[in-house]
């Protein structure tokens, strides 16, 4: 008698499926665990793309009943065609989130017609604290990478609600930014997408700050290759990559490479890859900004961030640079208000 038949002659289906999950949590106990907490569309891909790479298992965490269990149900079942052993856990309950060494936190809502930015801000400054708080107890050892937005706020709370060190909260938002700049000088100069870098500071969208000058093709700097404005057109593109999908999709946001943008991070980490990639982190100081998330190039290993890489600037990025903190500190003043005002 197969395993399932023998566990169907005892249980019920319902039974199976526990026991199901259970063996799929603590088969494959020597891989590091990734937890996503959001197993929308973003989350969903997040572990599609890591269990591709077959190398840790995946804990899906959502409030929607069902919807973690059956994705990460229908990528166990991708695993025989595909070629990966990858075990996912779907779950609504932070129990399998236990002992992660990467948690990452895509859970939120995204802006719905006719709510104010205010009301989104409290709803997922509520959303990524309690689940911040729910999985850090369990998984004290983590580095937790956020996507929720407005990310660098998002950040900030993540932070205070997990009390880990500056090192282990990061937040993605550069690398999908310059992954944009990247795609867009690639397609502009017809050239491979693996030759051209891209170098970019600050918030997500608006106020990002993209470096042309430090961003190249094979070594050459894209000032060098492109005029002005077309330059200029493709950091005004960059800056708009995210709305320009919304406008596409007509619902729904990007997905795909926001995910692909988490999972170099998490590799960069769980493989401690060192690498230097622009990451919204805690800023004491550098770059003449103190106390805010801000993206700036880090060294990201297994250790979380490693170091906080300081180039020169010119005046123009460094005032560029300054209205994308400024732009940060205002949300932090306001989820401060709305913190007393809902006290
Ligand atoms: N705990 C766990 N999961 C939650 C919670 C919560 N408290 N609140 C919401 N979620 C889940 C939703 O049920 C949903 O499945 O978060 C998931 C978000 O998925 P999508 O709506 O598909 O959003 P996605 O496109 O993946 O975007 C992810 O990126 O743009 C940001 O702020 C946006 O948070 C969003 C994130």
């Amino acid at each position: 008698m197969t395993f399932a038949e023998t566990a169907l002659s005892h249980a019920s289906l319902e039974e199976y499926s526990r026991m199901a999950e259970t063996k799929a949590t603590t088969r494959r106990a020597g891989r590091p665990k990734v937890t996503v907490v959001g197993a929308g569309m973003t989350g969903g891909t997040i572990a599609q793309l890591l269990a591709l790479r077959d190398y840790a298992d995946v804990v899906l965490v959502d409030i929607v009943e069902g919807l973690p269990q059956g994705k990460a149900l229908d990528l166990m079942q991708a695993g025989p065609v595909l070629g990966y052993d990858t075990a996912l856990t779907g779950a609504n309950v932070y129990e399998d989130a236990a002992n992660s060494d990467v948690v990452v936190i895509t859970s939120g809502i995204a802006r719905k017609p006719g709510m104010s930015r205010d009301d989104l801000l409290k709803t997922n400054m509520g959303i990524v604290r309690s689940v911040t708080e729910s999985v850090v107890g369990s998984s004290p050892d983590a580095v937790i990478i956020v996507l929720s937005n407005p990310l660098d706020a998002m950040c900030h709370v993540a932070f205070d609600a997990a009390g880990l060190p500056r090192e282990r909260v990061i937040g993605q938002a550069g690398v999908l930014d310059s992954a944009r700049f990247r795609t867009f000088i690639a397609m502009e100069l017809d050239v491979s997408v693996e030759d051209v870098t891209a170098f970019v500071l600050g918030g997500h969208g608006d106020t990002m700050v993209p470096l042309s000058r430090y961003s190249t093709v094979a070594g050459i700097p894209i000032t060098e290759l492109l005029p002005a404005d077309r330059i200029a057109a493709i950091e005004e593109r960059t800056a708009n990559g995210g709305a320009e999908i919304v406008g596409l999709l007509k619902s729904g946001s990007a997905y795909y490479a926001p995910a692909a943008s988490i999972v170099a991070m998490v590799d960069a980490v769980l493989l401690d890859k060192k690498r230097v990639i622009p990451c919204s982190v805690l800023l004491q100081g550098e770059y003449g900004v103190d106390g805010l998330f801000v993206g700036v190039p880090i060294k990201l290993g297994a250790n979380g961030m490693e170091q906080i890489i300081e180039i020169t600037l010119s005046d123009d990025e460094r005032a560029a640079l300054h209205r994308s903190a400024d732009a940060v500190k205002e949300l932090v003043e306001t989820m401060e208000r709305l913190g007393r005002e809902g006290a």
